[in-house]
């Protein structure tokens, strides 16, 4: 049995992560041993108190290197300070990671396997063994329009989208400031909220003001999120363009091995959705395809999409991220011809971030391993 090590598995990724695990018995297959960061030597049970076990440190290179599958949730910083050392000491296992810095190197894949499976199978017949999840969108896009992507070179244009990426996306911390900001807001109206002699616009000006006062929690996102939105993720990279943004095009086109880039951009919005990352699409087709032949390349292509029609009912109860929290459906919907022209299409997708779009490839990608 190989062993595993688990960094980084007590956040949000890591915890959705081992759930899984445990859900399909991936651990039969497994020794897991699990490392901390902060608090080495700690004791602790798991999995419903049948695993005792002792926290290692996440930093002694020495116990690292005798570990066959490293897997680490821990953010960018940790796998830029141990991979390479790691690495340069000689260690041979694979290094399966949720974080970004890896991606592009030549020497690592980005792992989606509905989608690059054959890419993952050449590169584990080459020896690579640096597996890294990619950006959470760009899974989540590939997931649910994969039908169209690995048709592109006949079909895709060209691709234009929105995101409305949940509060969670940025951190567990996050979240919490989120659920605080709708609490202060709710505070600031909630002995008028249901007086009618108190107007709308009154109840508005009250809630705004608390946004804009020093009574907001505001630590994490710099500014409100709840009753707004932030349309700006991450640090800008280039000309204006955030570094999520950035990563559409760069890591669409090395998941799919792509010999000329498929052109995607568009603007990435933080919204006060607790989880799940929607993503609103024009693509700029290459021939008049019939919607009902892009329904079915869509629906046919792997067994977590559902084609949802575009409907308001079946939007509004199957198309949003309350509906979708917590499982690893990936629907599309809003699937029709723009009225610019029969070869632009639009698309409308949710998909739950710590399934699909982080947690699901990397315990996928364990699982190609044993
Ligand atoms: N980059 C993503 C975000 C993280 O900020 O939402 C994945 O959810």
């Amino acid at each position: 049995m190989k062993t595993i090590g688990f960094i980084g598995w007590r956040g949000m990724v890591g915890s959705v992560l081992l759930k899984r695990m445990i859900e399909e018995n991936d651990f039969d297959k497994l020794t897991p041993i699990f490392f901390s960061t902060s608090q080495a030597g700690q004791r602790l049970f798991l999995f419903n108190n049948k695993l005792p076990l002792i926290l290692h440190n996440a930093y002694d290179l020495d116990t690292l290197k005798e570990i066959d599958i490293i897997l680490s949730c821990q953010g960018d910083s940790y796998t830029l300070n141990i991979y390479p050392k790691l690495r340069n000491m000689g260690w041979q296992g694979y290094w399966i990671d949720a974080a970004a810095s890896l991606r592009l190197q030549e020497d690592a894949v980005i792992i989606l396997d509905p989608i690059n499976r054959w890419v993952i199978d050449e590169a584990l017949n080459k020896g690579i063994k640096t597996f890294v999840a990619g950006n959470c969108t760009v899974s989540l896009m590939l997931m649910s329009l994969g039908g169209l992507f690995s048709n592109y070179q006949e079909l895709i244009e060209w691709v234009s989208v929105s995101t409305y990426q949940a509060a969670s996306g940025a951190g567990s911390r996050h979240m919490r400031e989120l659920l605080k900001q709708m609490g202060i807001l709710y505070q600031s109206v909630r002995v008028d909220l249901d007086n009618p002699a108190v107007s709308i616009l009154d109840l508005e000006q009250k809630a705004t003001t608390i946004s804009r006062s020093t009574n907001m929690t505001i630590q994490n996102f710099d500014v409100p999120l709840a009753g707004s939105l932030i349309p700006w993720i991450d640090k800008e990279i280039k000309k204006g363009q955030s570094r999520e943004e950035w990563k559409i095009q760069a890591e669409t086109n090395k998941i799919l091995q792509t010999k000329n880039d498929i052109p995607i951009d568009g603007i990435c919005v933080r919204v006060g959705s607790l989880r799940c990352h929607s993503q609103s699409f024009i693509i700029k087709l290459k021939k008049d395809v019939p919607i009902q032949d892009i329904e079915h390349m869509i629906s046919s292509h792997n067994q977590w999409v559902q084609v949802i029609p575009n409907t308001r009912e079946h939007t509004m109860y199957e198309l949003t991220p309350t509906a979708v929290t917590g499982t690893l459906s990936t629907p599309v919907g809003r699937l029709r011809k723009l009225s610019i022209g029969p070869k632009y299409l639009s698309a409308f997708t949710v998909g739950d971030q710590l399934n699909w779009g982080a947690s699901e490839p990397l315990r996928r990608m364990v699982n190609l391993l044993t």
